[in-house]
């Protein structure tokens, strides 16, 4: 039996890999280490937390001591690592936590994997989940490929940009076996809504105003999530040791045609009359820094692990927005507390 350790499971990204993994192989054990911050949420996995193949850790990452207790006790023979903290405004309104986690958090993991491995890495492998805003902002024509050169230009990206730096190096000088991915902008069930699909169809569904930053113009591509999971299971089981493979959805969308489509679907499920739901659209103060387009050529992992998509955009906004007005429950659990003093900061101000 192979032992996988993924960490940030119980986040967005991480709990769909995990509930892949869980299900396609029981003749794995995957263990979940996840510190459970305001992202972290165990009802994500609800379906699979008695699985015999499961098994959950709360630690922290940035804990070098409990990290190497946790590969000492478990012995992983690969590692999927996507435990980050992952808004781009929470790392404008406070650097530090990204800088613990994404740069110091994935150095205490790749020193656990050396010590634990040793020279002794054959049949290893390290697999660093990235993003795709290291490569910086694109203007209107091109795309971001494996050897664009890296030009992050928030603290976020700037910590994952780091994260990914060190993981090569590892690999380079340690020779333990690494793969990176870097990936578009997701979207589906479970979504923290901080980022701009689950907020706004919340805030449509409760009618409330949809901060839409500067002119909505800016450019992003979007991928399902399960999509992205397949992506990282083809990837950490047929990638070549040293590799680095973008993942995108070569579905490019300004914000604000995205949220008018997401009005006009949410209207018509609503049964709200055309147009109610742009009338929530309020232009506010533009994000700093704030890139202007991202979109990734993944032509690597199409031709050489035979990754594709698999949902058209269309359909997978209609399935995303069905799941997030069928689990109110969900998501009014997590719009409390916390969250609440959070949504307040950030709007207030702008
Ligand atoms: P998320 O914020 O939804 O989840 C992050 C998870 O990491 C949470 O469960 C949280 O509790 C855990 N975590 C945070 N700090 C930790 C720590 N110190 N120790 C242990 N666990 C900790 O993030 P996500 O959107 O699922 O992203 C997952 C990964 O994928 C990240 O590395 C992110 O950079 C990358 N990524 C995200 C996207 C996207 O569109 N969301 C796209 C490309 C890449
Ligand atoms: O590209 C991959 C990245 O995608 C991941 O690495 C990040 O973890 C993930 O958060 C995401 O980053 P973005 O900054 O692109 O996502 P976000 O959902 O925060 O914003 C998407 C776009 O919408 C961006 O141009 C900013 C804009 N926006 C966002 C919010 C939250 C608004 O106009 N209003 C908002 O309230």
């Amino acid at each position: 039996m192979k032992t996988i350790l993924i960490t940030g499971g119980a986040g967005f990204i991480g709990s769909h890999l995990i509930r892949l993994f869980v299900n396609k192989y029981p003749d794995y054990k995957i263990v979940n280490l996840d510190k459970l911050t305001y992202a972290g949420n165990l009802e994500n996995l609800i379906d699979i937390e008695n699985a015999p193949n499961y098994e959950f850790v709360k630690a922290d990452i940035v804990d070098a001591d409990v990290i190497f207790e946790v590969f000492e006790k478990y012995q992983p023979d690969g590692v999927i690592h996507l435990a980050a903290e992952s808004h781009v405004d929470r790392s404008i309104a406070n650097p530090n936590e990204f800088i613990f986690t994404n740069i110091v958090g994935t150095a205490n993991l790749l020193n656990a994997a050396r010590k634990t491995w040793g020279d002794n890495s054959k049949g290893k492998r390290f697999y660093h989940v990235s993003t795709d805003e290291v490569y910086g902002s694109l203007g209107e024509t091109g795309f971001f490929l494996e050897d664009t050169a890296y030009d992050p230009r928030s603290p976020y990206s700037a910590s994952k940009a780091s994260s990914d730096h060190l993981v090569r190096a590892y690999g380079h000088t340690f020779g333990l076996p690494l793969v990176v991915s870097n990936c578009s902008n997701n979207y589906g069930s479970f979504q923290f809504p901080e980022k701009l699909i689950p907020l706004f169809i919340n805030n449509i569904r409760n009618n409330k105003a949809l901060p839409v930053y500067g002119k909505g113009e800016n450019i992003r591509d979007w991928l399902w999530v399960e999509d992205h999971a397949r992506a990282i299971d083809v990837i950490f089981h047929k990638g070549k040791n040293l590799e680095t493979y973008n993942i995108g959805g070569h579905n490019e969308w300004t914000n604000i045609d995205l949220i008018k489509l997401m009005c006009k679907v949410m209207d018509r499920k609503l049964g709200r009359n055309k147009g109610d739901s742009e009338k929530l659209i309020t232009y506010v103060k533009d994000r700093a820094g704030h890139d202007m387009r991202y979109a990734i050529d993944s032509t690597k992992l199409q031709k050489e692990l035979n990754w594709v998509p698999s949902l058209q955009f269309e359909e997978g906004i209609e399935k995303t927005i069905d799941w997030y007005l069928e689990n109110e429950d969900w998501m009014n659990n997590i719009t409390s507390g916390d969250y609440e003093k959070y949504y307040n900061e950030q709007y207030t101000k702008r």
